[in-house]
């Protein structure tokens, strides 16, 4: 069942095209509006929406924090990102006109369910993003959008991550297009890009011997850091919960802004440091302040590993290894960037004879507070 791969982990690293295009399919109609059928959520309570709260645990809590850049820019719905067992326990302000996302990929983790029953008593509407057919999240919620990325085995999350960001891109477009606002006419657009990006998931994944080669030559290191911007923050949060969860290495991920206010403290002389480089294309000055941070800690004699855009030569100076994922709209990076960080990570933990699928310590799906 593992499809000829040496973990479970490695085979759903190698689903992760067909997860996001499963996750997109059948999601048009013939007018090219996008629709969420299944959703069955009333159209008049989705158009009064006031604030959007993500609510979920570990991964899923990483595709939510992605998803918030995504869903503030193109609704303009103020969205927060909260940690399920941290919501539920700080009274948190919720009425009939928030709306809550909660993303799991077992549907059941008990810190997530709990969330959602007391968002439901405060009179708020819950979507559940889940990957596991008919489990208890889905059943509670008020409405369900599936991602589609099949069975997931290994306990770290690798395709349900990638599922989660594509299902909580599409009810952003939905919601920017029942709301009807400047986003609408761009849909197709954004739409037609995000189906483009199974074909490049798959480009990053044909080059994972890059990455396994590194992998197994830091099966050592003590302490790895991962800095990112904007949608490659959480992209550095996930590039560090992968590391720690299955190689048990400590691996911290930081705003790259943040790192003047701290954690530039930590480098020094062989620190290895993964940044996430956004596209140069992409919006403001962030290109430039991400290359900017490289600069300052391989400076303070850090190991810099780069994750960059092909054809983005403004790294080349500052980098120790680069990466290279191909072009797509920023809001779009996290599909590619992450799996480098993924394939890193269950390569190293594979290196020092970890049971990739089955880290200590860990259960597939927590239930219980
Ligand atoms: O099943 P869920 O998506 O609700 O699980 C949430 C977390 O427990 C899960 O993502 C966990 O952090 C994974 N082990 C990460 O790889």
């Amino acid at each position: 069942e593992k499809g000829g791969f040496p973990s479970f982990m490695e085979k759903e690293i190698h689903d992760q095209p067909m997860a996001v295009e499963q996750t997109l399919l059948g999601r048009l109609d013939e007018k090219g509006n996008l629709t969420l059928d299944e959703l069955k959520i009333d159209e008049s309570l989705l158009r009064s929406v006031d604030k959007i709260i993500v609510i979920a645990c570990g991964t899923a809590s990483y595709a939510g924090q992605v998803a918030r850049y995504a869903i503030e820019h193109w609704c303009r719905i103020p969205t927060e990102v909260e940690l399920a067992h941290e919501f539920r326990y700080r009274d948190p302000i919720v009425d009939e006109r928030t709306l809550v996302v909660a993303i799991s990929q077992s549907g059941e983790t008990m810190d997530t369910l709990m969330a959602v029953r007391h968002a439901q008593e405060q009179g708020a509407k819950v979507v559940a993003i889940c990957n596991t057919n008919g489990s208890t999240i889905p059943r509670e919620a008020d409405a369900v959008l599936y991602t589609h990325a099949g069975p997931e085995i290994a306990v770290a999350s690798t395709k349900a991550f990638l599922a989660q960001i594509t299902a909580a891109y599409l009810l952003g477009l939905y919601l920017a297009q029942l709301r009807g606002n400047k986003f609408k006419d761009e849909i197709g657009t954004i739409l037609a890009e995000l189906e483009a990006m199974p074909a490049k998931i798959q480009t990053v994944i044909d080059n994972e011997d890059q990455v396994k080669e590194l992998a197994r030559a830091m099966k050592d290191e003590g302490s790895v850091l991962f800095l990112g911007r904007h949608v490659g923050y959480p992209v550095a949060l996930e590039g560090a919960l992968k590391l720690k969860e299955i190689a048990y290495i400590h691996a911290e991920g930081f705003a790259a802004g943040e790192l003047k206010h701290g954690p530039i403290a930590l480098i020094d002389e062989g620190q290895p440091v993964f940044v996430i480089v956004p596209s140069p294309r992409g919006r403001d000055s962030l290109h430039a302040k991400v290359v900017s941070n490289i600069q300052e800690v391989r400076a303070r004699g850090a190991v810099t590993i780069v994750i960059a855009e092909e054809g983005d030569e403004s790294v080349s100076d500052y980098a120790n290894h680069v990466f290279r994922v191909p072009a797509a709209p920023a809001l779009l990076q996290p599909l590619l960037a992450t799996v480098p960080l993924q394939i890193f990570a269950c390569e190293l933990a594979g290196a020092k004879g970890y049971d990739v699928d089955q880290p200590r310590n860990l259960a597939k799906s927590v239930t219980v507070e």
